[in-house]
């Protein structure tokens, strides 16, 4: 009878057993006698322990010389081994080697964010990418979790668009069928129509700004997160956000400790992340900005330096709300008791990460939204489909936008946005 198929995962459940094996050789140490081969299937590793004896005097030499990620199938048995990390090891019975690689370009020497990146398809397997790629992934779970469990209806923006709903700076443009369209900026304003349609909604999905500078906080393909909900006003917007991210950073913590270990992140840090959250209008902002010697012009927006300085003066994310009208997008509602701020908030991450959600309370008047449109330089006959929401039980409402990316790169702790993502597009990349 042949030996169970499993992995390195599982072994757990199969300690005294004969198992087979199958994956990629991480690396590889040994004498004449005897061969170490730790074997990554993905799931992790685990040292396979081959003595000269067990096979051919042939297949042992081929297996002393075996390039790393040569790809293997090994059977043996499986043993607890308190010395190594998993706390198994595997005594090799049948080897087979599908394929003797050598020459893999990644060795465990250090090697150059350029080259690694270049490198992306094959670096995927390396413990950082796949830490921080794990801490995604929990990431995902969580949002969908979250509004699933809020009875939040997932309703799927579209990807082509005709019209721009986050400027026209950042636009890019296909040919579609003879007319123009725009890869989507943002599914906000079809959440808009899914709002008043089904009460609450939210779609997850990727969108696109063509930005043209190459910092490391900016994606051209990003994935973002957007619940909009019917008769919300700005603050119901604001405690949504600080519950979200509690809850996120919560699963993290849970479900994400040993990968945060693997990036030396400092786990106080995650911990912090406690209701409540301080809450600021921008005109507050900018008076404390220029109390600690970073002035901000009032009517502009805040620079990356405004944000970590403001953001360095607390140990939690926090809530920046009624920014000035005239740095927002044409949607966003007037402040009744002062139109030069708009009811929108931004929640800025801590330790300098800046910008991670961006949302509010949205125009709900047909007039006042048709006038921002043109003050936006934007065409009314764009938005025609848009503008019937406002004409047809037009009702308060909100909602916000977070960068899965941005927020991954803070529960990481990592420095560039860019390793959050399997595949990165930026300005300078897009392959592999
Ligand atoms: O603040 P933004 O532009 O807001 C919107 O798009 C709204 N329509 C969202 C809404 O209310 N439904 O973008 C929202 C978030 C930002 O806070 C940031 O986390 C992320 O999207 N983001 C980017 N992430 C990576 N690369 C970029 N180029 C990003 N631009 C925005
Ligand atoms: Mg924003």
């Amino acid at each position: 009878m042949s030996a169970p198929i499993t992995t390195v995962g599982e072994i757990a459940a199969f300690e005294g057993q004969t198992v087979t094996l199958q994956g990629w050789l991480y690396n590889s140490r040994g004498s004449g006698k005897i061969a170490f081969l730790q074997l990554r299937d993905g799931s992790g590793i685990i040292q396979c322990v081959l003595k000269k004896q067990a096979v051919d005097e042939d297949l042992f030499a081929r297996a002393r010389k075996l390039g790393q990620e040569s790809s293997l199938r090994v059977t043996g048995q499986v043993r607890a081994d308190t010395r190594s990390k998993l706390g198994f090891e595997l005594q090799v019975g049948e080897l087979e080697i599908l394929q003797d690689a050598q020459g893999y370009p990644i060795t465990p020497k250090e090697h150059g964010p350029h080259f690694l990146h270049e490198h992306r398809h094959l670096w995927l397997r390396s413990k950082r990418p796949h830490a921080i790629l794990k801490i995604r992934h929990i990431c995902v779970k969580a949002i969908r979790d979250f509004f699933d469990e809020r009875d939040f209806l997932l309703l799927d923006s579209p990807i082509f668009t005709p019209n721009p709903c986050e400027g026209t700076s950042t636009l890019f443009a296909t040919e579609y069928f003879g007319k123009q369209a725009y890869l989507s900026q943002s599914g906000q304003l079809y959440q808009e129509a899914g709002a008043t349609a089904f009460g609450k909604t939210y779609c997850f999905g990727p969108t696109f700004r063509a930005e043209k500078s190459a910092t490391r906080r900016h994606l051209t393909e990003f994935w973002m997160v957007e619940p909009e909900i019917a008769f919300a006003t700005l603050d119901d917007i604001m405690d949504l956000c600080e519950d979200f991210v509690c809850f996120i950073a919560g699963r993290v913590l849970r479900d994400g400790r040993e990968h945060l270990e693997t990036l030396g992140r400092d786990i106080s840090k995650l911990e912090a992340i406690q209701k409540p959250f301080p809450r600021i209008s921008y005109d507050d902002a900018c008076a404390q900005l220029a109390e600690l010697g970073v002035p901000v012009d009032p009517e502009d927006d805040f620079g990356s330096p405004h944000e970590t300085t403001l953001t360095e003066q607390y140990d939690r994310p926090i809530l920046c709300h009624r920014y000035p009208t005239a740095v927002k997008a044409f949607y966003m509602k007037e402040d009744p008791t002062n139109p030069a701020r708009a009811l929108g908030v931004d929640l800025l991450a801590p330790e300098g990460y800046g910008e991670v959600i961006g949302g509010g309370e949205r125009e709900d008047d047909l007039g006042v939204l048709v006038r921002k449109i043109d003050e936006h330089g934007l065409q009314q006959s764009d938005f025609e489909w848009f503008l019937d929401l406002r004409r047809y039980g037009t009702v308060p409402h909100g909602g916000f936008g977070l960068g899965l990316e941005r927020l991954v790169t803070w529960m990481c702790g990592i420095r560039h946005i860019r390793e959050t993502v399997p595949f990165p597009r930026t300005i300078d990349r897009l392959s592999p």
